[in-house]
């Protein structure tokens, strides 16, 4: 997407072709900053510390990880090396393990003379594919927009809640809960967006909020807990938020806070879309609730905020007394029940294990 009058992606292959650079989204909104990063342990850091987040951003960066190693040292040991190595900076979003079984099935054949040129363009692949499966994403999802627009008074905007950065910032275009967004828009469909602020780290305040204003999309920034206090007033037309991994029974498991926006829209009647691509379809698992292994994150994240103060320092600040213990799960799930449709690449399926397998044969 653009900023400002060029077009970026979110991560793209430096001109030495071995090093990646990257949008650095620890600054953002305040400051846009691109880092270069050219070994596997600077894309450890850059995924674990979430200089890229979002689950598909997450895969291709891992994926390009592992063509550095590939360039170092393309042995079977350096591949299983890294694979280890990379899947343990993130432990939810499953597009990291995604990413990294297709690189290594892919390089495993190959004799380890043509590895890394071979992962290099496999890696640049996987980054063009989820371009692909994002603007299919868009596609399948504008129709459910151009449906509740019909039903709407002619100039009356579509208000969709979104929660966290499921956008182009958290893939590597378009995104996959604001594809329908900004394919709307481009379609001259008026929609509105409630961005939930998305504590601790502010992904919606910080990301979604500075994604929508810089394309123009009519947005609003609410706290986390007044979805529910909206959609009850009838403001809410429909939620679409991301997943970091959805199970084969159709469960979600995405940002903290998910869940709630799900019951409060179930008791509502307000539709909760949720937007993936299918390489976030974790098809091992059933029961997300049991099976997913949810990131605990840091408690400073809870106490300690970042802002831009009055002389532009760019800063934390404690909001809680030094003492008080914290908790931090980063992830929650939201029952399939509660999910009204996953729009996927290849249309708009059930949550359900068999809403699943209807989309995607041979799957699950
Ligand atoms: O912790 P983050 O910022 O990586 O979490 C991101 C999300 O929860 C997104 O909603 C999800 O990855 C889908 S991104 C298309």
């Amino acid at each position: 997407m653009n900023v400002g009058d060029r077009h970026y992606r979110t991560i793209w292959l430096s001109d030495d072709g071995r090093s990646v650079e990257i949008i650095d989204q620890r600054w953002l909104p305040h400051d846009f900053r691109v880092e270069k990063v050219g070994t596997v342990a600077g894309i450890a850091t850059a995924i674990r510390d979430m200089w890229v987040r979002g689950a598909p951003l997450i895969g291709v960066t891992a994926a390009y990880g592992v063509a550095m190693q590939m360039a170092d040292d393309p042995s079977d040991a350096a591949l299983d090396g890294v694979w280890e190595a990379l899947h343990e900076t993130r432990p939810t979003a499953i597009n990291l393990r995604w990413a990294l079984d297709e690189m290594r099935n892919f390089l495993r054949p190959l004799p380890s003379g043509r590895r890394a040129e071979a992962a290099y363009r496999r890696a640049g692949e996987i980054a063009d594919e989820d371009v692909g499966l994002n603007r299919a994403i868009g596609v399948n999802g504008l129709e459910i927009i151009r449906e509740i627009a019909a039903r709407k008074k002619p100039g009356e905007p579509v208000n969709i809640l979104t929660h966290c950065n499921a956008g182009w910032l958290a893939t590597v275009d378009y995104g996959t809960a604001t594809a329908p967004i900004y394919l709307a828009t481009e379609a001259g469909i008026p929609v509105h967006v409630y961005v939930d602020e998305t504590r601790p780290r502010n992904q919606g305040a910080q990301l979604t909020a500075w994604e929508m204003a810089g394309h123009g999309v009519p947005h609003t920034l609410i706290v986390d807990n007044a979805g529910g206090h909206l959609m009850q007033r009838g403001q809410v037309d429909m939620v679409i938020v991301g997943t970091d991994r959805t199970t084969a029974d159709g469960d979600v498991c995405n940002k903290i806070g998910t869940y709630l926006k799900a019951l409060a829209a179930a008791d509502n009647d307000v539709p909760f879309y949720v937007a993936l691509p299918s390489p976030t379809i974790d098809w091992t698992v059933g029961d997300g609730l049991a099976e997913i292994p949810i990131e605990q994150r840091s408690g400073d994240e809870v106490s300690l905020v970042w802002g831009k103060s009055a002389n532009g320092e760019i800063a934390q600040v404690r909001i809680s007394p030094e003492t008080t213990p914290t908790a931090n799960p980063a992830f929650d799930v939201t029952p399939a029940r509660l999910v009204t449709g996953l729009i996927t690449e290849r249309g708009v399926a059930k949550a359900s294990r068999d809403g699943l397998k209807a989309m995607f044969p041979g799957r699950g």
